[in-house]
């Protein structure tokens, strides 16, 4: 890796940021593309988050990638927007461009890259999708889903203010649905989509039964530890098209890197065996 006085930094920011794979990713690509530049970690406690930011252009970095818990307040720090992140109050990759920062949000583009990727002609246009969650990748995904042409999305959540909530955020296309009627809601269902924490690793299994969904529907699960969910797993046995949450994960941050180091990044093998290893 050469790091010169010329180099390009960025980085993400979080706290805590340890956790993150983003450094992985884009060091992987740095390294791979013998780009002169670096990608490091910023721990920054929610304190001292518009501080740091004010400092940015004056250190020469290029950008950022937000994460948990910035990404709403990095939205108020921006000098402008794009629709994506718009939709969502809330940033998650920042360009420094002649001193003005400069926001976006790429998790639905993450989301629906991995989709095309894996299933290159499939579309949610004029179909019907169920949701699981209501959180801020819920969120995401329903601007994207909309984007997409998606004429009915039945948010499910446990808190069902929460799933209201999305629905009146985003308009009589939402649905909001009791957790208890998750498996009913599957009937004439396109996509099932699971953002919630049920299923990862350490947490409690999702309970749902596939038995009203469409062998058609494609199943995505955005957890990635473990790669196949018990989810995808029950969905696949029965012949469902299923996605897991890697790809996400390394779709979204394309467009960063793209930005700061000049160069389209490949999601080849070698990036996913990097990736896998650190779960
Ligand atoms: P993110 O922003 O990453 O989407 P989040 O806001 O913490 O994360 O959302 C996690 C989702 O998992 C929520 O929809 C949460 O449901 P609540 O809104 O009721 O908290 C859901 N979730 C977490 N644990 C759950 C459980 N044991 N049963 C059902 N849903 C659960």
């Amino acid at each position: 890796m050469t790091i010169s006085g010329k180099a390009v930094v960025a980085g993400i920011c979080g706290w805590p940021v340890f956790h993150s794979r983003s450094p992985i990713i884009h060091n992987y690509w740095i390294q791979k593309y013998g780009i002169d530049g670096a990608y490091v970690p910023f721990s920054i406690s929610p304190g001292n988050i518009e501080k740091s930011f004010r400092t940015l252009d004056s250190l020469g970095i290029a950008g950022l990638n937000v994460t948990v818990p910035h990404k709403e307040k990095a939205f108020q720090l921006m000098d402008e927007v794009d629709e994506s992140a718009q939709e969502l109050r809330a940033v998650n990759t920042v360009f420094i461009q002649n001193g003005r920062l400069l926001g976006t949000n790429t998790d639905a583009f993450g989301f629906f890259e991995a989709l095309r990727e894996n299933y290159r002609c499939w579309s949610i246009r004029g179909g019907k999708a169920v949701l699981l969650g209501a959180g801020g990748a819920a969120r995401s995904i329903v601007s994207g889903l909309l984007r997409e042409g998606v004429v009915e999305v039945f948010i499910v959540n446990r808190t069902f203010e929460r799933a209201e909530m999305v629905a009146s955020e985003f308009g009589s296309t939402i649905k909001p649905v009791k957790w208890s009627a998750r498996s009913e809601v599957l009937d004439g269902a396109n996509m099932l989509i699971n953002t919630t924490s049920l299923g990862m690793e350490g947490q409690p299994p999702l309970e749902i039964s596939l038995d009203l969904l469409d062998r058609e529907a494609l199943v995505y699960d955005i957890v990635y530890v473990p790669l196949e969910t018990s989810l995808l797993r029950t969905a696949k046995d029965r012949g469902n098209p299923v996605i897991g949450g890697l790809g996400m994960l390394l779709h979204q941050a394309r467009p960063g890197f793209r930005g700061w180091f000049q160069r389209d990044p490949e999601i080849d093998t070698a990036l996913r065996e990097t990736v896998l290893k650190t779960l």
